[in-house]
């Protein structure tokens, strides 16, 4: 009875009340309504979408599905999200560089989602890291290292967790409304006190194109603000990969490269700097040029490059391996001719990486790219390294042979 009201109103674009979600939410959440009768008001919401005010309630009430950290013995601390996309691994490279500067993060992330790949399984390539700490030890980590980066051991956002399960099951995941409470339930109930949410657009992610990310931008900030947060929103472009890297442990490496040596062409570093500056500039309150200029500073001294070992060092792992050479590659893809890169099958190349390590129960297996768009290629020029078994050479070139679009 309740849900058919609620469904209706959904459907009739006539605001509900908070009391009337939250009470269909925790009954889903709780397993009192099943799957099939929770399925109507996921696809009147993905077919009509909610008003602003419906969708705060909506997310509050997923928010509050279960436990909301407390992160206020840490200070004031900053969050960042980015909604996904191949060969992301800014997390490892910000931290560290926002714990030099005084900007502390408490890093919660999770472990690989269809076609990208997931924190924590990169933070295990540092053998032995440990992920699964307790919160107070995760707070003594912040209080000396300045940050710390693990798995979220608290049941956050519950709600989230069915409600997307069901989403994936029923095809139902690709609307603003839907990604929007999902994603910012659970970064609300992390409790930092600002958010800078990192909205990828392009066919490496969520989002088809800046358009849409704008619209999903808008409405995170919107929820953020609507319960007492500040958020920034910075758009990325997941045409191409955004490093060089994809696959764990190559993005792992070229993460240590990253924070090695300064390379401002990499598009990977660009990205980086960008965020860790929007970070700090939101955090101390000072211009983001400033803070652009701290954040390239403590990559180019060194000093983020130590704090990110101490980090590693402190949560049992060790950096030793990056220290070795990239393993021999099993075969080489080259040009078939001359022409300019246009383009990237940037979702395919996540995948192929993701499947290989799932399969092989590893992390070791997938690709190096060496261009970006815009290059100019040469007949016979080396575009792809693949790293997989042997057996599995020759079918996943021919996956991947037109992976990189030269016209
Ligand atoms: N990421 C999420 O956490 N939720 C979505 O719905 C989409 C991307
Ligand atoms: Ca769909």
């Amino acid at each position: 009875m309740e849900i058919k009201k609620l469904v209706e109103k959904i459907e009739s674009h006539t605001d509900f009340s908070y009391e009337e979600i939250q009470h269909v939410v925790l009954d889903y959440t709780n397993g009192k309504i099943s799957d099939e009768e929770f399925l109507p008001v996921v696809s009147a919401i993905y077919n009509n979408n909610l008003s602003d005010k419906c969708l705060y309630y909506l997310t509050k009430a997923m928010k509050n599905s279960g436990e909301i950290l407390d992160l206020s013995p840490l200070g004031q601390t900053v969050d960042k999200h980015s909604t996904g996309g191949v060969s992301d691994t800014t997390t490892i490279v910000i931290v560290p560089i926002l714990a030099c500067l005084g900007t502390k993060m408490l890093k919660l992330s999770g472990r690989s989602l269809g076609f990208t790949g997931g924190t924590c399984d990169k933070l295990e390539c540092f053998e032995g890291y440990k992920t699964d700490i307790p919160l107070d030890k995760a707070f003594s980590l912040v209080n000396t290292n300045g940050g710390c980066m693990m798995t979220t051991t608290a049941n956050l956002a519950p709600a989230d967790k069915k409600i997307y399960a069901l989403r994936d099951r029923t095809n139902l995941v690709d609307n603003i409304s839907l990604i929007a409470s999902s994603i910012m339930s659970k970064k609300l109930a992390t409790g930092a006190d600002m958010l800078v949410l990192d909205v990828k657009y392009g066919n490496g992610a969520f989002m088809p194109n800046k358009k849409n990310a704008i619209v999903l931008g808008k409405k995170m900030k919107m929820l953020a603000k609507l319960d007492g947060k500040k958020a920034k929103i910075v758009y990325g472009n997941m045409a191409e990969p955004l490093g060089y890297n994809i696959g764990t442990l190559l993005e792992c490496m070229e993460a240590i490269d990253i924070l090695k040596h300064y390379n401002k062409k990499n598009p990977l570093t660009k990205a980086c700097v960008r965020l860790a500056a929007t970070c700090h500039a939101l955090d101390k309150h000072i211009p983001y040029i400033f803070a652009k200029k701290k954040v390239i500073q403590v990559i180019k001294n060194g000093q983020a490059l130590e704090k990110l070992k101490t980090m590693i060092k402190s949560q049992g792992g060790s950096i030793a391996l990056f220290y070795q050479n990239y393993p021999p590659s099993q075969c080489e893809l080259s040009s078939q001719q001359n022409g300019k890169v246009t383009g990237f099958e940037t979702k395919l190349l996540g995948e192929i990486a993701n499947e290989l390590n799932h399969k092989y129960k590893t992390n070791k297996y997938g690709i190096i790219t060496y261009h970006k768009i815009g290059d100019k290629i040469n007949k016979k020029d080396k575009l792809m390294s693949l790293f997989c078994p042997k057996e599995e050479a020759m079918n996943i070139t021919n996956k991947i042979k037109n992976a990189i679009i030269i016209k």
